[in-house]
């Protein structure tokens, strides 16, 4: 068994998507063991508890300090013995000590194509916001290992969508969510959870298997 834990902020679509394609048998294997919220209100924690996923929230206010929110997280994922932190729209900076300790072993999903429109800053509307203002024809999505470089790390899987004419941010980002997020995440994480792929000097290359 392949075991997942997911790190999720808010409205947990990717998550979601996640949860459908390992009920569809899409990703053979694989099970998410465990979701983290860094919100209580998070509406990803009732699509995990829909799921009878175990689920916890674990939040800056309630730690000293970010190691010690850091420390706990690990403590909680080594504890489930997960495989793979998959980063669902998780709104917290991870620490070095994090990255470390689960290195070529967190994904996230950003949704442009990286290299542009990334880095500090670059979150939720903002990417999209950014995108209309350059004028770009082409957007997308972008599935990546996390390294301690914010969207730096070796890029798995992207897919590219249009943009069109009039397109305000919020239409935009459902777009990207609904033509890329929601499928290169789950087959990014069925692509790893397959050994068909690996981190050779930085970058991701598929194996023969
Ligand atoms: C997505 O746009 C994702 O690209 C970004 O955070 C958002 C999360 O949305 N990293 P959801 O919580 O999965 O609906």
């Amino acid at each position: 068994m392949f075991k997942i834990g997911a790190l999720v902020s808010g409205g947990g679509t990717n998550l979601q998507a996640i949860l459908d394609a390992i009920d569809r048998g899409e990703i053979p294997g694989a099970q998410v063991v465990t979701v983290i919220s860094s919100r209580a209100d998070a509406y990803a924690l009732e699509r995990a508890k829909k799921h009878g996923i175990d689920a916890v929230v674990l939040s800056k206010k309630d730690f000293a300090s970010a190691d010690d929110l850091m420390e706990a997280m690990i403590g909680h994922l080594r504890k489930m013995e997960v495989d793979l932190v998959v980063l669902a729209g998780f709104m917290t900076v991870l620490t070095p000590a994090f990255i470390q300790a689960f290195a070529n072993r967190i994904i996230n999903i950003h949704p442009s194509l990286i290299p542009s429109f990334c880095g500090d800053g670059f979150y939720g509307l903002k990417v999209h916001e950014a995108a209309l203002a350059k004028g770009v024809k082409v957007t997308g999505a972008t599935v990546h290992f996390v390294n301690e470089e914010t969207d730096g790390g070796p890029i798995l899987l992207q897919k590219a969508v249009q943009v069109q004419e009039g397109d305000t941010a919020e239409v935009l980002q459902k777009r990207v969510m609904e033509e890329a997020e929601w499928k290169i995440f789950p087959e990014a994480i069925r692509l790893i959870c397959s050994g068909a792929v690996e981190v050779v000097d930085g970058r991701v290359r598929r194996t023969t298997r």
